[in-house]
């Protein structure tokens, strides 16, 4: 495996309506980000990456873009994007942006123009079909739900293909021309400072075509997209041409966001040579999945949690590096869905960062993460905006679910999880915004909050510079990033055990449950490197761990 200049960092993601609000529109923007620039700095963050800030209806809240070379008014300007990437730099910090290219807005210009003239040149930048009554081109259920096809405006006898929400029309990938666009696009930012990308639904690219069904798997008689990915091949041959024209001569850092690749496409992925620097290990969050929707959902234990952590770590061994993640903006807070109900402390969110801290790969923090910010509580589902929560909602109900159980199912998986505002601080609306937040601040927000924790040596977020500190300490960092991982009494329930070994051998310990529980070591060790107890307890060379206990050690 080559080394590459982005490998030692730590990264953290922004979502910027809910980071910081600088102006009290209640929306997070720019200037807010720049705001809080030394505070990621201080927390030992490198890589930053922010979730998409262009011009944009917010249909999907961003990720359906109008105009790829501008930043939205309510974010700011293009000289504020200009002076994050400059006070960034100054501070040797490294901006990525969301790049979103599966699909554009249905306000971009291209569809405007696809609109005004589908067979010209703009109409073939997407899968524009001919439509006859109660006919589809085919089968496929969008991700947000219903049809992925819908009525071309101002042509009711044409269609357009929509995977996801149906103001987000899918760009045509088999166009040259659109390719041409994206990569022209990606190049821009690039020369303007940006670093790199976050590279959204790029599965979705290549389609099997000619369109068909595939196998109806609910009762709206459509088919999960998952079928028509399994089957389009070639999504290789769009990967690498983008890799080449841009990100492999800026020597770019690019994390996909990939689902269901196969074990042998991996090195294609993310080998020495692959499309990208990294992708996302999603292995926990889609555990327990169920096509049937949300409410079919399994939960996740310890156990399983760490089978899914492993097993990701075995296929990609040396083949290249995931980035790992406890949440992000598609998903629930990490604590609420990774530590059992009941068991949620600061014991065991400390033992949440440490055993996906310490994998290899690199790590992804998620904003409001570092000081173990939870779920909401939803009281209806008015409260909720994610357009994918509206739609499992109405598949639970679909499922004879009353409200009541509907709103639990959803409220468990929900995005608004994830998408309150970050909480600064005790004041009102927790220090993010002197108006009213675009999404409601979490109530908890005067118990957990930043400032409570900033100087507070036994804090969570305190814990987490420590784990930042010590990946980037001289003496362990060849270890922590390079070295390999073993499992280490890999079936024993609920204790999460591992060995980074590389010029030093660590051991990484970790009592997933509140009884206490007696671990052999395998040596005697040498050193402490964290432990979030003031203690280790060790007799006749076992340590005995306490409530969710964690300890890090030097053997
Ligand atoms: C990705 C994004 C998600 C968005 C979808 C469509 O999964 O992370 O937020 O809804 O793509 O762009
Ligand atoms: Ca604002």
């Amino acid at each position: 495996m080559n080394r590459k200049w982005w490998q030692d960092k730590v990264a953290y993601q922004i979502y910027p309506k809910s980071f910081n609000d600088s102006n009290n529109d209640g929306i997070g923007d720019i200037p807010g980000i720049i705001e809080k620039l030394d505070y990621l700095k201080n927390l030992g963050v490198d890589i930053v990456w922010i979730s998409p800030c262009y011009p944009s209806p917010f249909a999907d809240q961003g990720y359906d873009i109008s105009d790829y070379y501008n930043i939205h008014p309510v974010f700011g300007t293009l000289e504020d994007m200009d002076r994050l990437l400059a006070e960034a730099k100054k501070r040797n910090m490294y901006i990525i942006l969301d790049l979103v290219v599966n699909h554009c807005s249905d306000e971009h210009e291209w569809f405007k123009k696809a609109c005004q003239d589908p067979d010209g040149k703009y109409g073939n930048f997407f899968y524009i079909e001919d439509r006859k009554e109660g006919e589809l081109p085919c089968n496929w259920r969008s991700y947000f739900g219903g049809s992925v096809w819908e009525p071309l405006p101002g042509h009711p006898d044409k269609q357009y293909l929509h995977v996801f929400h149906k103001k987000q029309p899918d760009l045509n990938w088999e166009n040259p021309e659109v390719r041409e666009e994206v990569y022209k696009n990606i190049n821009w930012w690039l020369d303007r400072g940006v670093s790199g990308f976050r590279i959204d639904a790029i599965i979705n690219i290549k389609k099997k075509l000619p369109f068909k069904d595939y196998p109806v798997d609910r009762s709206d008689g459509l088919s999960s997209i998952r079928y028509m990915l399994e089957d389009a091949e070639g999504v290789g041959e769009f990967l690498s041409e983008m890799r080449d024209r841009t990100f492999a001569p800026h020597n770019a850092f690019s994390v996909g966001e990939v689902f269901n690749e196969k074990d042998d496409e991996l090195p294609d992925f993310i080998g020495d040579n692959g499309y990208f620097s990294s992708m996302f290990d999603f292995s926990t969050e889609v555990f327990g999945g169920s096509d049937k929707g949300w409410y079919d959902q399994a939960p996740i234990t310890p156990d399983d949690y760490k089978k899914c952590c492993f097993n990701s770590q075995k296929r990609v061994s040396n083949v290249g590096f995931l980035s790992n993640i406890i949440e992000n903006h598609d998903e629930p807070r990490g604590v609420c869905r990774y530590i059992p109900e009941g068991d949620l402390s600061l014991h065991s969110k400390k033992l949440l960062a440490t055993v996906y801290f310490m994998l290899k790969g690199l790590p992804f923090i998620y904003q409001g993460q570092e000081i173990g910010m939870e779920n909401l509580s939803f009281q209806s589902i008015d409260q909720i905006d994610d357009v994918s929560t509206i739609d499992q909602y109405h598949v639970a109900l679909d499922a004879g679910f009353s409200e009541k159980e509907a709103l639990a199912c959803v409220s468990r998986y929900s995005r608004d999880n994830a998408r309150t505002p970050v909480q600064w601080d005790s004041s009102v609306n927790a220090g993010f915004s002197e108006g009213t937040p675009w999404l409601p601040v979490n109530p908890n927000y005067t118990e957990i909050n930043v400032a409570s924790q900033i100087n507070v040596p036994e804090s969570l977020l305190s814990y987490y510079k420590k784990l930042i500190a010590l990946r980037k300490d001289p003496v362990y960092k060849e270890t922590i990033v390079y070295g390999e991982l073993i499992p280490y009494l890999e079936d024993r329930h609920n204790l999460m055990a591992y060995y980074r070994k590389g010029e030093k051998t660590l051991l990484v310990l970790g009592n997933f449950q509140k009884e206490t529980q007696t671990v052999k070591l395998p040596a005697t060790y040498k050193k402490i490197l964290l432990n979030n107890y003031a203690e280790l307890r060790v007799i006749d060379g076992s340590v005995i761990l306490d409530d969710y206990q964690a300890v890090i050690l030097e053997l």
